[in-house]
């Protein structure tokens, strides 16, 4: 057997199907739980692999590594004024990989239709709270409203099931999950809590703050009939319940007191082309120099088999020697 064609696998038997690529490393939002006030130092535009690039990496996951499902990420993904042409060619490649994009919302108004049209098969939104007000608390900006208007865009175009992801903050929105069920019961859209995880940018988590997977079923609990979802967990990070007996579920990533390191199938590219094999890695792979030297196909794929083999059994938040990685959230892209 040749190479080509030979999966994303390491030394543990997993095998990364899952591809997230993030667009850039800047946002529109501050989420304080992802990044500071004040910004980030972005990356020079000279390091961001160009739309080109980016697509040539696409391919080369595809056609050579395995790769079945790509998932745009950034910091936010909508700020890449190529995303549009990105989704495009990706759409194109053979096998055609499924297509997703992970966004706060801002901007979907406007993109939904067009990235549909490119061959976009759903969107995730990141909604912490259905409050304006708490909403201005928790991102620094006042967009609430374009956020909410992204959603109905996304669902109106198809790109569907719409999924929210939520991250719960002690003292700031953790009595929302019932509200936040309602308002993705009546709309239509799958919600997701997500553990609070260390990734952000000014090293403030800590697991006694962190509201846990238990918690957020509790406070549930209390006002919805939570029964465990038939449908089979294969790869997927959250576990879900039915509510009220269903069809509607609800999805609780326990990053942290559930992991699921185990059946991970996730490799990662960073918007300057760097491969990161997990999202706590605290080293990366360069393919941008490669691929800027000249390297051929084979060649990216050898070197991103190589960065996957040394992928670690587990991400170790709860080893005493645990380090959280140098890159925050935003520059990874979740
Ligand atoms: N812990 C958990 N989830 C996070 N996200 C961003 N930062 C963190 C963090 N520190 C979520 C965002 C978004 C997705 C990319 O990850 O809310 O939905
Ligand atoms: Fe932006 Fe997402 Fe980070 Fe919030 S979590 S600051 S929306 S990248």
């Amino acid at each position: 057997m040749t190479s080509a064609n030979t999966g994303l696998i390491d030394r543990y038997g997993r095998r990364a199907v899952d591809l997230r690529v993030s667009l850039t490393d800047r946002c529109n939002l501050r989420c304080s739980y992802c990044m500071p006030p004040e910004g980030l130092p972005w990356l020079p535009k000279q390091e961001i692999l160009t739309d080109d690039e980016v697509l040539r990496l696409i391919t080369v996951a595809v056609t050579r590594l395995g790769v079945e499902e790509v998932r745009f990420t950034g910091g936010e993904p909508l700020l890449r004024p190529g995303i549009v042409g990105i989704v495009a060619g990706s759409a194109a490649l053979t096998p055609r990989p499924k297509l997703s994009v992970t966004t706060n919302g801002i901007g979907l108004a406007r993109l939904a239709v067009p990235l549909r049209d490119a061959g976009l098969d759903r969107v995730n939104v990141s909604l912490d709270t259905i409050d304006p007000e708490r909403f201005a608390a928790i991102a620094l900006r006042r967009r609430f409203d374009e956020v909410i208007d992204g959603l109905s865009a996304a669902a109106a175009a198809g790109l569907t099931p719409v999924k929210l992801n939520t991250v719960l903050l002690r003292g700031i929105n953790d009595d929302e999950a019932p509200a936040l069920l309602r308002f993705a019961l009546a709309h239509g859209y799958e919600l997701r809590f997500i553990e609070q995880m260390p990734l952000d940018a000014q090293h403030g988590w800590s697991r006694e703050q962190m509201i846990s997977a238990a918690e957020i079923l509790a406070s549930l609990e209390a006002e919805f009939d939570l029964s465990p979802d038939p449908a089979e967990r294969a790869g997927a990070p959250a576990e879900t319940w039915l509510v009220n007996g269903g069809p509607a579920k609800v999805g609780v990533i326990g990053s942290v007191t559930r992991p699921f390191c185990g059946d991970c199938d996730r490799t990662r590219l960073t918007a300057d082309g760097q491969v990161r094999n997990c999202l706590f890695a605290t080293g990366e792979t360069d393919l941008r120099g490669l691929l800027r030297g000249g390297a051929d196909d084979e060649e990216i794929a050898v070197r991103w088999r190589e960065a996957m083999w040394g992928k670690l059994p587990g991400h170790g938040i709860d080893d005493p020697s645990f380090l959280q990685p140098d890159r925050p959230m935003s520059a990874i892209g979740g």
